[in-house]
């Protein structure tokens, strides 16, 4: 058990919450030539629930996550963590957060059993305690077979899966994930969605981002989608279909050019074909229409990071400068 007490719960938090960001900026560099990585944020994220953070690379997703680890200040607006404000309050949150960084680097010279129990008793778990969540999370994300290893003989997926083990077993109020499952296998990322929903099970909160978006779906409560620095959209997953104005997809390869299929919705290209954003009639009219003509054709409601092409104009794995196809 942590030594410490966990800090009281403040009455100010607007529903109860554990993290809030107010006209949150973040400008790296000068004030002349910096870059703006987050520009007057809002973001409410409720206590004990799985929050996402998506966007595409460089949207200041972990910027903003280290500042709510306090691991950078910001240039202007607040946030508090648990009713604790980052600028002033900053070790007193210490003492209810962990965190697995973006890019980590365990210590080498532990073996995984070592790093993960040595990091419970220096977070103040008592040894018997530090010891049973070990083992238990050791087992959990199958690193058992493999507890003696030394961390630096590790494969990068399993050196992962270490790093998010030892933060997952811990008692922490508020867990960072900054995204925990890059580069693991789909067994292993099963694994470690289970353990960030035990541990939501367990009245953590989770701040999660991730460039997986079926993962972003299946474990968060809530999402924020973030470009530019900005909060594009935010609720919970079925909110933002909701919001969506076309929402069903359909993709058709060969048989139309552009313009034939421009009636039917929002055209872009796409692997070589088109696809096409539309209301349930005209993706049904567009289905049957292609499909007379010979042409590959599927239909489906539309995906997150469909919704993300929507509303950003262009994928989230695309680079940064490349131009919309749409
Ligand atoms: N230490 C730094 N100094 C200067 N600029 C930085 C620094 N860290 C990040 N940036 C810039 O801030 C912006 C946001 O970066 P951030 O790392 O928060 O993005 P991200 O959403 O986490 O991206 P990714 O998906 O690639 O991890 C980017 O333009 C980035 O180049
Ligand atoms: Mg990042």
């Amino acid at each position: 058990m942590q030594a410490t007490p966990a800090p009281a719960r403040s009455t100010s938090v607007p529903g109860d919450a554990a993290i809030v960001a107010r006209n949150l900026s973040k400008r790296y560099g000068s004030a002349r030539k910096g870059v703006d990585a987050l520009s007057e944020v809002n973001l409410t994220i409720p206590r004990d629930r799985i929050y996402g953070l998506i966007g595409r690379n460089g949207a200041g997703k972990t910027t903003f996550v280290r500042i709510a680890g306090t691991q950078l200040l910001p240039t202007s607006g607040s946030l508090t963590v648990l009713g604790h404000d980052v600028l002033t309050e900053a070790s007193t949150i210490r003492l209810s957060i962990a965190a697995v960084p973006q890019e980590s680097r365990p210590l080498y010279f532990l073996n995984v059993d070592e790093l993960i129990f040595l990091y419970l008793m220096t977070r103040g778990m008592e040894r018997r305690e530090a010891r049973r969540r070990t083992d238990s999370i050791l087992e959990e994300l199958s690193l058992a077979p493999v507890r003696k290893r030394l961390v630096s003989h590790l494969s990068g997926g399993m050196r992962r899966r270490a790093m998010v083990a030892m933060v997952l077993a811990s008692d922490a109020d508020v867990i960072f994930l900054d995204e925990p499952t890059t580069g693991l296998d789909p067994f292993a990322r099963r694994e470690v969605w289970a353990a960030i929903r035990r541990a939501k099970r367990e009245h953590r909160t989770v701040l999660l981002t991730t460039h997986y978006l079926d993962e972003a779906e299946a474990l968060s409560d809530r999402l924020a989608l973030i470009e530019a620095g900005q909060v594009k959209v935010e609720g919970t997953p079925t909110e933002i279909r909701d919001r969506v104005r076309l929402p069903y997809r359909v993709s058709v390869q060969g048989g139309f050019v552009r313009s034939e299929l421009e009636p039917f919705g929002e055209v872009s290209a796409f692997d070589g074909g088109f696809l096409v954003f539309a209301r349930e009639k005209d993706a049904r009219e567009l289905a049957m229409a292609a499909l007379s003509r010979g042409a590959r054709v599927a239909l489906g409601p539309v995906s997150l990071e469909d919704i993300f092409l929507q509303i950003v104009g262009r994928p989230l794995d695309d680079g940064m400068d490349a131009e919309t196809e749409a």
